[in-house]
């Protein structure tokens, strides 16, 4: 690129600085990206190809999708009113932060999180504080209420990814309730933890939880989430999302999942389960730090080199996060809870990897 062409972009882009990437080597076994480790069985997909099959392709789905968004505020416990829906998570996350985020406006984004807060707060401008996990990587409420006095916007994960941390209820509320900034609360992993503020959304103009079918629902790769927020704020954040965001087939395919998410909820139980019994067993080893985690993975910290323990792990075909680029995480690696084989297969690679790095 040569220097007129840099010229054409705002000074704080990020991908000016080279951007966010995911290095994910081919493995059989791919823990590395919180995903659901159970596909949708042959006969949901089947029913969400038939819905789509009779709908006309030619035209545009609905200007308000009012019966879809009505059906995903009754099983995340909102009113119709209070919801948003998008290609995603990270899609509304986009629309709140362009709603709120500009040059000289401060975000406190607690850290380490999840990479695309900073990475979209920095391509606002915004100016990003990282106050909020204490030396154990738990949330302390007194450091976000502190950052939080002059913020535009506080952007938290609960439970928190990679640390798998969680806010106390009572503390989020009492937060939300004195502050003057916007509470963005996300609850990305909510099945895994089974606690949510979404109740609080009703009430407090100054709150907006995210939700995403992602994880526990297992439709990362059709992409949907959802945003609550109170109803007199939800055509404020509306009129800063794309018309049209979501496609038929994605809509399909949430009604099929909601109407399943009886039967997808036996996984999240198992996951669960797994995750206890890996947590349990990783903390046998001498030399690894185990965080306490209320999501579908877990993070810990190994005495050797993570780049080292990460790429002899590939070696043996098991695919984890190399999480130590992010902040205070010099010496971590996250585990995404697969199925149990899956697991097990985790703990004999990671047995190797601790054999062969010094
Ligand atoms: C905390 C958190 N929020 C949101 C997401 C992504 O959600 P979506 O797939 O709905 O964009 C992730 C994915 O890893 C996440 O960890």
């Amino acid at each position: 690129m040569n220097d007129t062409t840099l010229k054409y972009f705002k000074q704080q882009l990020p991908g000016l600085a080279g951007g966010y990437t995911l290095d994910v080597p081919d493995c059989a076994i791919k823990l590395n990206q919180n995903e659901n480790a159970w596909d949708w069985p042959a006969h949901l997909k089947q029913e969400v190809f038939e819905r789509v099959r009779d709908l006309p392709w030619n035209r545009y789905p609905p200007f308000t999708p009012d019966a879809f968004v009505g059906k995903v505020a009754a099983h995340i416990g909102a009113e119709p009113g209070q919801v948003l829906v998008g290609n995603g998570s990270n899609e509304l996350l986009y629309s709140v932060f362009v709603s709120t985020l500009e040059r000289g406006r401060k975000v406190v984004i607690p850290q380490p999180t999840f990479t695309v807060y900073k990475l979209l707060a920095d391509l606002l401008g915004a100016d990003v504080e990282t106050a909020g996990l204490d030396d154990e990587l738990q949330y302390d409420s007194a450091a976000l209420e502190k950052a939080a006095e002059d913020a535009a916007v506080v952007v938290l994960a609960t439970p928190n990814n990679p640390t798998g941390s969680v806010i106390d209820p009572t503390d989020l509320e009492h937060l939300v309730n004195t502050s003057g900034a916007l509470w963005v609360v996300d609850e990305a992993y909510f099945e895994f933890h089974g606690e949510t503020a979404i109740e609080l959304t009703r009430s407090c103009r100054n709150l907006v939880v995210l939700r995403t079918f992602s994880k526990a629902l297992a439709t990362a790769g059709l992409r949907f989430g959802c945003m609550v927020c109170h109803p007199e704020a939800r055509p404020i954040f509306g009129a800063a999302k794309l018309p049209y965001n979501l496609n038929i087939f994605t809509m399909a395919a949430v009604e099929t999942a909601i109407e399943n998410a009886v039967t997808m909820k036996t996984r999240v139980e198992e996951t669960k389960r797994e995750r206890d019994r890996i947590a349990r067993k990783l903390r046998e080893y001498t030399g690894v730090k185990v965080y306490p985690s209320r999501a579908n993975f877990i993070l810990f910290e190994t005495e050797r080199s993570p780049r080292d323990v990460w790429k002899a792990m590939v070696e043996r075909g098991v695919l984890i996060r190399d999480v130590s680029g992010y902040p205070r995480l010099g010496k971590a690696l996250r585990v995404s809870i697969g199925r149990p084989e899956e697991n097990d297969a985790f703990i004999k690679a990671l047995e190797y990897a601790m054999t062969v790095v010094a």
